[in-house]
């Protein structure tokens, strides 16, 4: 049987370093981390994220603000409150939640975002350093980020030379994990709803990455013995055995099978999901440390 890879527990000792290091930059500098988030909207799933993020933000001794918007705000005061942040010293990070409302386009917001604050990683020149190598100055996105972790925990630091698999070509996720997994020297294949035999494919992964949002369409057959499987899907199915109108959190792996085969694999839900948390007040953290000099 595979180790469940406790991510709970990993994001927890990453937040208490972050706390730690967090006291130290206010002693020492004055300086303390803040962290700015922005909803739009009255998205369920999106405000219980939010939440916890400003919640985590606070445990971690920064300074947090959260922006409610209402669903009709216009794509222009979006972008006039992220102009108000970006010039907001005391602001070292901006987290606009994601999806948006149609009416909203997001590239535009997400572009407005000052690359120095965008602890989210999602801007052009984030994404560029990232996929040029510049690892050490850019901001990573925080579930691959988180991920990567993970994979080091159960792997060591040292990846070179092993098997990648990504299934899912995602902004968030896919594209920036691949590229994280191509800085640590493995061989990389980004996997998605054209690919051919990805039974097969997945099969010959060292690490197999799930990041697709639906609902345990890795099959155990699928997983190589012995792989590292990093599951970062969260969705939300019916579950009439608990209940009328019940229902419970599943990733896209099927847990149950994988787990016979694979070497380690991450839970959902307390596997990657606590790291995307934990990974964002990282960021912020280096924010601050940056701006203090
Ligand atoms: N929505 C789902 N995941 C994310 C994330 O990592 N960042 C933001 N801003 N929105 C999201």
């Amino acid at each position: 049987m595979a180790d469940v890879i406790d991510g709970k527990k990993v994001a927890e000792e990453v937040l208490a370093s972050v706390k730690e290091e967090a006291d130290k930059l206010i002693a020492e500098t004055g300086v303390t981390p803040g962290i700015a988030v922005v909803i739009v909207g009255e998205d369920p799933a999106s405000q219980v994220y939010v939440n916890s993020k400003s919640r985590k933000a606070k445990e971690c001794g920064f300074h947090s603000v959260k922006h409610t918007l209402a669903e009709d705000t216009s794509e222009t005061d979006l972008l006039a409150l992220i102009g108000t942040l970006n010039e907001d010293p005391a602001i070292h990070g901006i987290l606009v939640q994601l999806p948006l409302p149609g009416h909203i386009d997001s590239g535009r917001v997400i572009q407005t975002i000052s690359p120095d604050k965008d602890v989210d990683g999602f801007h052009f020149i984030n994404v560029g350093k990232l996929g040029t190598g510049e690892t050490s100055t850019a901001f990573v996105p925080c579930t691959p980020a988180g991920s990567m972790l993970l994979v080091e925990r159960v792997r060591g630091r040292d990846l070179s030379g092993l098997s990648a698999v990504v299934v899912g070509r995602s902004n968030i996720v896919g594209k920036p994990m691949a590229n994280l997994l191509l800085a640590a020297n493995c061989t990389v294949t980004i996997a998605h709803s054209r690919t051919k035999d990805l039974p097969g494919l997945c099969r010959t992964a060292d690490i197999l990455v799930a990041a697709v949002g639906r609902p345990e369409m890795v099959k155990g057959d699928w997983v190589k013995p012995g792989a590292t499987v990093i599951d970062v899907g969260i969705n939300r199915i019916d579950a009439p055995e608990r209940g009328e109108g019940k229902s419970r959190l599943v990733g896209d792996v099927e847990f149950a099978e994988a787990e016979k085969v694979a070497g380690a694999i991450t839970p959902v839900p307390g596997g990657v999901g606590p790291m995307t948390i934990a990974m964002l007040m990282a960021n912020t953290l280096v924010s601050a440390c940056r701006r203090a000099g």
